[in-house]
């Protein structure tokens, strides 16, 4: 039995509970007075959850409401960095916004009494009118957050973890489908010469969160302890910003050269596990070549154990790489969970959604936080409609390897 149905929340159920209590109790009594006493029980149970229902509904449009008001006010915040897409939809949403507001000030401010209010069947349906023109505008709204998920899956994505990092990010707690990948990184952490491991893979495809993962591991962290250093080299796009944020991040002393003290504090490590994230930036920029000379000279330190992650599928030349395949899509089943533990919605277009996505994490991810607040039929016409528009005016990437 659920707690709901011992302790009723709703006046209604309520009453009903009520109602048998005392049936139970007066069985004595005449019976022309119990027929009263029940009939009248019965149409103001009715009545109240009526009354109950129809609150609901007015709650519910109080809260698209707001949700549409919150919308525009981010899209159209003065400091919000102009999305252009965003920010015209929201121009768009707020002039129908508008006038469907005044409708329903309106409405409410008609002078009907209570009681007619709550019970007219014209009521129900201005309402139920009401919301579902909201429900337009929330799916605008989906509409571009989707398109921007393709966009980030086309190559715009940046993860958030800043360009120094002294301590290691903390392991994902939505993360599923990468046992096997994980386990194999950590056995080979744990081995006694060190490795070198590229995760290479498309942008969103999970490479960074597998790193993070496996250097997370209880026995890898026994075994290293403090010598491990995640590094994101996004915004270091040159083998001299990455020495310098390295040496840095180890609050390393040097006046000039920063790069002798690196390789002197390196070769004094017994054992060292270096992740160097988002590498693709650095490989591919005007300084690339040094970058590949400076992996090579990591690689000649026999205790530094090395995880480079970086877009694409062939990892830098000069270094003996562990052999490794790019990274998988995740398999429907995983995605499932990923949904079932981030949103709350779900029907039976679920399968159908998720297999749009293509197995791939991030769009997985920000489809489900979507999910918090739609159902999947909803996200799913509103994804095709992006996709549509997406055929039509294809996202450049600002980065193809
Ligand atoms: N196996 C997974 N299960 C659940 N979420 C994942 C998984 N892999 C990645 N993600 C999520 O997908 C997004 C992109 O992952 P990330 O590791 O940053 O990808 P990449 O480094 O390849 O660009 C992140 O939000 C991450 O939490
Ligand atoms: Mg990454």
């Amino acid at each position: 039995m659920s707690a709901n149905s011992s302790s009723p929340n709703g006046l209604g159920e309520r009453l009903n509970l009520s109602l048998s209590r005392w049936k139970a109790k007066a069985g004595e009594m005449l019976d022309p007075m119990k027929e009263l006493v029940e009939r009248t029980a019965c149409l103001v149970i009715g009545i109240s959850e009526e009354i109950e229902m129809r609150q609901q509904d007015c709650d519910e449009l109080a809260t698209k409401l707001a949700w549409v008001m919150e919308q525009v006010l981010q899209k159209l915040a003065p400091e919000s960095g102009g999305d252009r897409a965003s920010e015209a939809t929201a121009h768009i949403v707020l002039e129908a916004l508008t006038t469907r507001a005044s409708d329903i000030d309106t409405f409410l401010q008609s002078r009907s009494s209570k009681v007619q209010q709550l019970m007219s069947t014209k009521r129900a349906e201005t309402i139920a009118k009401f919301v579902k023109d909201l429900d337009e505008m929330r799916l605008k709204f989906v509409e571009v957050r989707i398109t921007n998920v393709s966009q980030q899956v086309a190559g715009l994505h940046s993860p958030s973890i800043p360009a120094k990092h002294p301590e290691i990010p903390s392991k994902p707690t939505v993360f599923f489908g990468r046992d096997e990948l994980v386990a194999t990184i950590v056995q080979l952490l744990l081995r006694d010469q060190a490795c070198r491991i590229p995760l290479l893979g498309t942008g969103g495809i999970g490479k960074t969160s597998v790193a993070v993962t496996a250097i997370n591991d209880d026995e890898v962290c026994a075994k290293y302890g403090r010598d491990i250093l995640f590094c994101s080299c996004e915004s270091t796009p040159s083998a001299e910003g990455i020495i310098q944020a390295l040496a840095e991040a180890l609050g390393l002393q040097y006046d000039s050269d920063a790069r002798s003290s690196l390789f002197r504090y390196l070769r004094s490590r017994a054992c060292f596990l270096l992740i160097l994230d988002n590498l693709e930036t650095a490989v591919y920029s005007e300084d690339g070549e040094r970058v590949h000379q400076l992996l090579a000279e990591f690689a000649q330190l026999p205790g530094l154990s090395l995880i480079i992650t970086m877009r694409g599928d062939l990892p830098p030349v000069g270094v003996e790489w562990e052999e490794f395949d790019t990274l998988r899509t995740l398999s429907l089943s995983s995605a499932h969970r990923i949904w079932s533990q981030i949103a709350r919605k779900k029907d039976k277009k679920l399968d159908e959604l998720l297999g749009r996505l293509d197995g791939l994490p991030l769009a997985i991810r920000l489809m489900a936080h979507q999910g918090k607040y739609f159902t999947p039929t909803q996200l799913l016409v509103s994804y095709e409609k992006s996709a549509a528009k997406l055929m039509k005016n294809p996202v450049r990437s600002s980065f193809s390897p």
